[in-house]
């Protein structure tokens, strides 16, 4: 117990729930989720995501719930506490989390930026949201707001939370994840009763089942990994500062259904508002910024409800931020002995330099013409190559290694034990949870790898 107690511990059930939802709740679910929904068939994606949380995502969080909390160490530490040779899969998780944080800063920085253009200058972004997106990343000059000012902003922000430690990531996340939800159910009751916004809704709730394709269910896949925040060990070393006592079953079944129901929520907050103005959604990152735009600018009231976005977008983006931040930091603390401070100064430096690129390649960079040429097809030299290796290769090896360890190494039955407290909870599905984290998991898993790799 005691060396729970030094490392910090969560204060309360409910301090761990919100955070971990926190942490997974995030740009995934606002930024990602919505437009991928749209793209891969409306109804037919939601059906496939939700079969795929409910069967894989589950068991993997449950996986490293059990992981963290029986070592209670960072995520390094904890699967070397199954085995000294498993020590690769957290410092894997390790890796991806500070990859990942390099873009995710920077995005964070961008929905600052937004709500400082609804605040000061909607007009502009109005004029020509494509074009004002375009130039925050560099299209007009050196985006000194959209790559500098606004990312080390939310760095820092990110860096201070966490310098309070657990109870900073505790005190952020009561206040924002209910403040998240209420902003979430308004926006999203505003968008379905526009004129027009019911052809938005069926397109939502028509499960064609012809759409459903290989595709698909890679993307569901992938998108469930990243938006549950698995593979990187967060949830490792979230549940490491969970005590003995709390029951992993029910958190791991409450955040799961909270971080599907804010994506399912995102997507009919977005998705009808887009039908109901009739603009096109476009694709990709400036599907939540500059396509969004043309909505806000077309419904009564819309430059407030711009605003309600951003901050909500900004509150999503933060308690995940910290989360992905925390797994750095606390291996730097536990496996290289720095401080605390240091370790934020140090991370946080880092992060911002190769973030400040990550932003110069959407635009800056690539109108410049640097450009990787291979086989006659060109690739932009480093924003998408990040995002490719985390979401397609890094995120699914980690979850990969988890269910492996677990299933393979450890024991699905120590895992069982360590969930339900060694006997203190009923979990009446764990002759279902073995045999999934056993055999359908890494097969799943195995597959998405090889195929994200082909395709
Ligand atoms: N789950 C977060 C989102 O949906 O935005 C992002 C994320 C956080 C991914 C933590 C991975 C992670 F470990």
């Amino acid at each position: 117990m005691s060396t729970t107690e030094n490392r910090g511990q969560f204060g309360s059930k409910l301090g761990f729930i919100l955070s971990a939802a926190g942490s997974a709740v995030g740009l995934g679910n606002i930024w990602k989720f919505p437009g991928k929904a749209y793209n891969c068939g409306g109804g037919a994606f939601l059906l496939v995501y939700i079969i795929m949380v409910a069967l894989i995502g589950t068991t993997v969080m449950m996986a490293e719930f059990t992981v963290g909390r029986n070592a209670h160490k960072n995520a390094l530490g904890s699967f070397r506490a199954i085995s000294q040779k498993w020590g690769f899969a957290g410092g894997l998780g390790v890796l991806t989390g500070f990859i990942i944080l390099c873009y995710y800063c920077q995005v964070g920085g961008w929905t600052m930026k937004y709500i400082y253009a609804y605040i000061a200058e909607a007009k502009m972004v109005y004029a020509d949201p494509t074009a004002y997106f375009l130039g925050m990343l560099g299209a007009n000059g050196f985006p000194l707001q959209g790559a500098v000012i606004f990312p080390l902003i939310f760095l820092f922000l990110t860096a201070f939370i966490l310098s309070h430690g657990t109870a900073g990531i505790e005190k952020m996340s009561k206040v924002l994840m209910p403040l998240l939800f209420v902003l979430l159910i308004g926006l999203m009751i505003r968008s379905c009763t526009l004129p027009g916004a019911d052809a938005g809704l069926k397109y939502m709730l028509n499960v064609d089942f012809s759409t459903i394709n290989s595709n698909a269910i890679l993307v569901a896949l992938g998108q469930a990994f990243f938006s549950l925040s698995l593979g990187m060990g967060i949830m490792v070393t979230y549940a490491s500062y969970l005590s003995d006592e709390d029951n992993l079953i029910s958190n791991t079944g409450i955040v799961c259904v909270l971080d599907t129901l804010v994506a399912l929520f995102a997507g009919f907050m977005i998705i009808p508002a887009v039908f109901a103005t009739g603009i096109d959604p476009g694709m990709g990152g400036g599907f939540a910024f500059a396509t969004l735009a043309g909505v806000f600018e077309a419904i009564p009231g819309g430059t407030l409800f711009g605003l309600l976005f951003y901050f909500l977008l900004f509150f999503a983006a933060v308690t995940s931020s910290t989360s992905i931040m925390e797994g750095t930091i606390a291996f730097l603390i536990e496996e290289k002995g720095l401080k605390r401070n240091h370790a934020l100064l140090g991370t946080s430096v880092v992060v911002f330099i190769i973030g400040v690129f990550y932003t110069l390649s959407q635009v800056y960079m690539n109108i410049k013409g640097i450009w990787v040429s291979k086989n006659g097809i060109e690739y932009p030299i480093f924003g998408d190559f990040l995002e490719y290796l985390t979401d397609r290769l890094l995120l699914p090896l980690g979850a990969l290694f988890s269910v492996i360890c677990v299933g393979w190494v450890w024991s699905p039955e120590k895992s069982v034990e360590e969930a339900t407290s060694h006997g203190r909870f009923k979990f009446s599905l764990a002759p279902v949870y073995k045999f999934m984290v056993k055999i359908v998991d890494p097969i799943a898993i195995g597959v998405i790898i090889v195929a994200g790799l082909v395709f």
